[in-house]
């Protein structure tokens, strides 16, 4: 089921009807590449992405859990990027049946150094699936199996690398007159103005609340991203813009042009689990020409 990826990691490859793919790394459960039934690239990786353990990939779906960030003792954003997951064959039953797509089901579970730091049993479970008209759906489930009757709490986001024209062509619609916390201003809060969110300097945003569609428009493209969430309260808009991406050793010096991350998350309210229970987060994205998007 698996092959060989970049440096030998193993990946699976999801096909749909015409030319339309993703590919999924166990290395991170990370989604590396989705392709429209043209064969184009709809996520941003990096030509200098490190697919080498410890290092994350830097581009595509990167997974931040049981921490989002630094909002906590554990490293940025988390272990669970830089993991390997395992393929599951036989998952329980998920409450929404995809049996018509193409689709992998992949599992992480800590090992005894993951218990070292950060001391909780858990199953994490990722299916990432392919519809047929070519969107791409991951499903998270997580589940506390801690048998000491402790509770756990965690942050978490789908840390997508949207690939773009030109960053000066993009604007992200749905976040407008939300609150958020500016991750450039010591996370101070504030609440967006604007009628959409456009680039023209690095930012580092995590919106509050906001609604379970967000819309990424791509002017020169005429290209539209939509992102539908769910159990994911919170969005992250970010750009490192010039400098930030200079300092990035595994990221070209221009990529920030090429590339804006999206990430639905649960961030300002961490999540609880009590033993047994399990907790869902699923991301939707489609890209669509612009004139087929009506903002319904
Ligand atoms: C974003 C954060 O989600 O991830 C940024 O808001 C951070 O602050 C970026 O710089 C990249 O993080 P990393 O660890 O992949 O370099």
């Amino acid at each position: 089921q698996t092959c060989k990826g970049v440096n030998g990691l193993e990946k699976v490859v999801l096909r749909e009807v015409r030319s339309c793919s993703a590919e999924v790394y166990l290395y991170g459960g990370h989604v590396t590449s989705w392709k429209d039934e043209h064969g184009e690239e709809l996520l941003f990786v990096s030509n200098k992405a490190i697919f080498k353990p410890p290092k994350a990939i830097r581009g595509g779906i990167p997974i931040c859990f049981p921490q989002f960030s630094n909002f906590g003792n554990l490293e940025q954003h988390g272990f669970a990027r830089n993991r390997t997951w395992s393929i599951e064959n036989d998952p329980p039953p998920f409450p929404v049946p995809t049996s018509n797509r193409a689709y992998v089901d992949l599992i992480l579970t800590p090992t005894e150094e993951d218990l070292k730091i950060w001391p909780h049993s858990f199953e994490f479970r990722l299916r990432v699936a392919l519809g047929p008209g070519g969107d791409l759906m991951l499903t998270s489930r997580i589940r506390n199996t801690n048998t000491d009757g402790k509770p756990f709490s965690f942050t978490f986001a789908y840390h997508t690398y949207f690939s773009i024209s030109d960053i000066s062509e993009v604007r992200v619609e749905g976040l407008e007159t939300l609150d958020y916390l500016d991750n450039l201003q010591e996370r101070n809060r504030y609440t967006e103005q604007g009628d959409a969110i456009v680039f023209e300097s690095e930012l580092d945003r995590i919106y509050l609340g906001t609604p379970s569609k967000i819309a990424i428009i791509d002017h020169e493209k005429k290209r539209t991203f939509v992102v539908r969430k769910g159990g994911l309260p919170d969005a992250v808009v970010w750009n490192p813009w010039d400098k930030k991406a200079k300092a990035m050793s595994d990221f070209g010096d221009d990529e920030y042009k090429r590339m804006v991350c999206v990430e639905a998350a649960a961030i300002e309210k961490q999540i609880t689990l009590k033993p047994g229970e399990e907790w869902t987060g699923k991301l939707e994205l489609s890209a669509v020409p612009s004139s087929y998007y009506s903002g319904q």
